[in-house]
């Protein structure tokens, strides 16, 4: 007899694992099924996140920030420095333990809310009156059935066609967090985050990084005067090589490096690297997952698709996180895995898209939420904007962290918050002030007359809502 739960999720990452804890604490029998395995060959929940993705980035991130500090700003601070050194291994270790931590830390927490972690790899057998489905390549091989399926197999890098990533020479996320050396020439294709954030992690630690990126615009996503600004920065401050409009050719790999060939309006030109990241996106992992035998319909581009409360064409079965529409990114996949978790238990479930804030963890950082000016712009909206540096801030000046500012758009006739784009040291923090806001439907004359403490980096966020009224009082 095959093992029945109330909810079977497939895939352990921050939508999978969220959703399998909630589904514990709201008393339903839940098991997730998850593959993967760390390069010591044992079994791991997490996903991308916690594995290859946020969780060690940001680590990497840190340590080489701190590096960065001491080689070039702490002399501002009248600390002298002398004989640092990194030791990579050591990095890489701390990065390694930090993940372990967490990783063992969702086991925990599975135990804690009963939820049975089935090692291996699900597929959709059959659907009924309840779901089938086969786990199999690993510990706990058979056939288990659920009356609920929540799919969570997340993303896998994009790769290029005839660039064969080995994450030794040729590496994608994985292999680019675990360099044994820092390489000297490191060249990366695509200038999106995981670009941006990794290419800064090896420039600081001494690589001479160069980045090809296809598009003629950089940062697209973002703010047309944050983009601007971390241009300024990223390039001609901290020397990161980013050439835009290149379209790729021929990418030849030996055991000793890469040689890119590309193609900008200047005309042909080669790039000669040790080591190449590839991070040009990535797409919906539905592997293996049987979606085509149960008659679950997939996009075009390979999404699951899900209405706006994530169900999927099979009843009872739905889907969540990086392999459905919407920001491939952590915190969007785990409110649903919530949000589906409290549907399924009878309760409602929402989730805002509209609200979901962006970081990307360079420095300085860059974050977001809501409209930019240039949407705001295409779409004929009547808006007030608000911006205020933070170098006029008193705790910036003291952290030595003056660059950047906040930039808040508010609807013209209601003074609605419309978009706040920071650009700064903690705009990781920041911004969530930004995103209260919003949910709550706030005006920018509401955060104009709420208090923030000083000195505070907040206070630019404050300042930003008084310049939308044209009030700012220190600039
Ligand atoms: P995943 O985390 O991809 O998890 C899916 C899981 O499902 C995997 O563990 C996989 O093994 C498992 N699985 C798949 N198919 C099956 C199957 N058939 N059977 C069993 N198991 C299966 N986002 C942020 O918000 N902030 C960040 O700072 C950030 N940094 C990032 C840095 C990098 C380098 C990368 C690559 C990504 C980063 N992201 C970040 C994005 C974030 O990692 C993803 O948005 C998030 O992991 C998506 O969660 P998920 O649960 O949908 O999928
Ligand atoms: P991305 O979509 O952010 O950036 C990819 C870049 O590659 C784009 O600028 C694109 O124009 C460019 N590109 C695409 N094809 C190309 C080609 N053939 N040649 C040159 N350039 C090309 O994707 P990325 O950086 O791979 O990250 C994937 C996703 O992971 C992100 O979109 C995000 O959802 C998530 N992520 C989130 C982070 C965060 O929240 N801080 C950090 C890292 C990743």
């Amino acid at each position: 007899m095959a093992k029945t739960f109330d909810v079977l999720v497939i895939g352990a990452g921050p939508g999978g694992y969220v959703a399998a804890i909630r589904c514990g604490q709201l008393g339903l029998a839940t098991a997730c099924v998850e593959e993967w395995k760390t390069p010591q060959g044992s079994g791991a929940l997490g996903g991308t996140c916690l594995n290859v993705g946020c969780i060690p980035s940001k680590a990497l991130l840190e340590s080489s920030e701190n590096y960065e500090r001491v080689m070039h700003k702490l002399a501002a601070h009248g600390i002298k420095v002398n004989g640092a050194s990194v030791d990579l291994a050591a990095m890489l270790a701390r990065k390694d333990a930090i993940v372990a931590k967490m990783t063992k830390g969702i086991e925990y927490l599975f135990r804690k809310n009963k939820v049975t972690w089935l090692k291996g790899h699900g597929r959709l057998a059959a659907g009924g009156d309840a779901w089938q489905i086969e786990v199999s390549g690993g510990e706990d091989n058979g056939k288990v059935s659920a009356r609920h399926v929540i799919i969570a197999t997340g993303s896998k890098a994009r790769h290029l066609p005839g660039v064969p990533v080995d994450n030794q020479i040729v590496a994608d996320n994985v292999g680019a967090l675990a360099f044994s050396q820092v390489p000297k020439r490191l060249g990366v294709i695509g200038a999106g985050v995981i670009g941006l954030e990794l290419g800064s992690v090896w420039r600081r630690l001494g690589a001479q990084v160069t980045i090809l990126e296809v598009l003629d615009e950089f940062l697209p996503a973002a703010d047309e005067a944050v983009a601007k600004e971390a241009w300024k920065m990223f390039t001609r401050e901290q020397g990161l090589a980013i050439t835009l409009g290149a379209k790729i050719g021929k990418v030849a790999a030996n055991k000793k490096g890469v040689a890119v060939d590309y193609v900008t309006k200047d005309g042909e030109a080669r790039l000669e690297c040790d080591r190449l990241v590839v991070s040009v996106g990535r797409v919906p992992n539905i592997d293996g997952l049987g979606a085509g035998a149960v008659g679950l319909k997939v996009d075009s581009r390979g999404f699951i698709e899900v209405d706006a409360h994530c169900r999927t064409s099979l009843q009872n079965v739905y889907a969540i996180g990086d392999v459905v529409r919407g920001p491939m990114l952590a915190h969007k996949a785990s409110e649903e895995g919530v949000m589906v978790a409290e549907i399924i238990a009878g309760q409602a479930g929402h989730v805002n898209l509209d609200t979901i804030p962006w970081v990307i963890y360079t420095a300085p950082e860059i974050a977001w939420v809501g409209k930019t000016e240039q949407e705001l712009r295409a779409q004929g909206a009547q808006y007030r904007a608000g911006q205020f540096p933070f170098s006029a801030n008193g705790r910036a000046l003291g952290q030595g962290e003056p660059a950047g500012f906040v930039k808040m758009l508010a609807d013209a006739r209601t003074d609605r918050i419309l978009g706040v784009h920071v650009i700064a040291s903690h705009a990781s923090e920041l911004i969530a002030e930004a995103v209260v806001a919003m949910e709550f439907a706030a005006s920018s004359e509401d955060i104009a007359r709420i208090v923030h403490a000083h000195p505070s980096l907040a206070e630019v966020v404050h300042e930003a809502a008084l310049a939308v009224d044209k009030r700012a009082l220190h600039i």
